[in-house]
């Protein structure tokens, strides 16, 4: 069987436009992160994040999965810019984008339901996190863990309804034999991130996949490179992070870098190849790339 090839990208950040914060937003959870902004808005810059997708693009990805946090402030101004540069990655078709906490920051003014970005979350007829793609021998299994929260919390959470029905999907997606990726914006595995941006159910996440499984999982948020596993039915899942698609790299975390997942179904393996930006020359260059089992549970 062909080579299924999947570029991973995430937390973009994008440059907020002109006027996306109003002074209306400075009594709500946007002040706090207008504030964080000022730090952070010189480690996420749009040159960097212009050199990835030029980078990915060269690699004609199969398909591309964006692991959220395309906003800062999740403003309506944002949403529509970041649907603009969304439109510029290629066909929605071949795009599937889970949101981040930064997506959902608050509930006043922020677009409902993700309404600018529903055609890169999901195929036209599907309504309900999670949303199931198949693409050839891969189905992406679409997760939310987006949800409000209190100004100091960065956590995330999927809720019973949407559990209950990744354990359906998940088992119907084993039948027909397709590969599955799960993307989520929070990291499932403990100790990737702090309990105050943590995944509030993960633990019933972890018991679910242990039944179901699962042959790849996908995450952002940490803006870090995580690798780590969870366990399945028939041994481990192997759980990918990727760092900020926009970090110059000047800050705490490491610069920008992506992923690219080469899937032979007909194998027990999957090459990841890692390509980071070179601080020094703003270009794109290998880091590397590893071997990971696939327990096809
Ligand atoms: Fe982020
Ligand atoms: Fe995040």
């Amino acid at each position: 069987m062909q080579l299924f090839r999947l570029a991973h990208l995430s937390d973009p950040h994008l440059q907020p436009p002109a006027g996306a914060l109003q002074p209306a937003d400075f009594v709500s959870k946007r002040l706090l992160s207008a504030i964080a902004w000022r730090r952070k808005g010189r480690e996420h810059q749009p040159q960097v994040l212009n050199a990835l997708t030029a980078d990915i693009a060269a690699y004609a990805p199969d398909h591309i999965a964006l692991t959220g946090d395309l906003t800062n402030f999740s403003t309506e101004a944002e949403f529509a810019a970041a649907r603009a540069w969304l439109k510029t990655l290629g066909p929605a078709s071949d795009i599937t984008l889970s949101p981040g906490n930064h997506d959902a920051l608050v509930a006043r003014n922020a677009p409902d339901s993700f309404a600018p970005w529903r055609e890169w979350m999901e195929d036209p007829g599907d309504t309900a996190f999670p949303a199931v793609r198949r693409r050839g021998p891969v189905a992406l299994v679409n997760l939310c863990s987006a949800t409000p929260t209190a100004p100091w919390l960065a956590t995330g959470r999927l809720g019973e309804a949407q559990l209950a029905r990744l354990a359906t999907i998940l088992g119907q997606l084993r039948q027909e034999g397709l590969f599955r990726v799960l993307m989520i914006h929070h990291p499932p595995a403990s100790g990737v991130v702090s309990k105050r941006k943590s995944l509030e159910d993960a633990p019933a996440l972890r018991a679910l996949l242990k039944n179901q499984g699962a042959e790849l999982v996908l995450h952002g948020h940490a803006h870090e490179a995580a690798v780590s596993t969870l366990p399945g039915p028939s041994g481990a899942i192997a759980v990918l992070g990727v760092p900020s698609a926009s970090a110059a790299g000047h800050g705490k975390h490491p610069p920008a870098r992506w992923h690219g997942i080469e899937i032979d179904p007909g194998q027990q393996k999957m090459r990841v190849v890692a390509r980071g930006l070179s601080p020094q020359t703003g270009a794109f260059e290998p880091l590397g790339s590893y071997l990971l089992d696939t327990a096809q549970g």
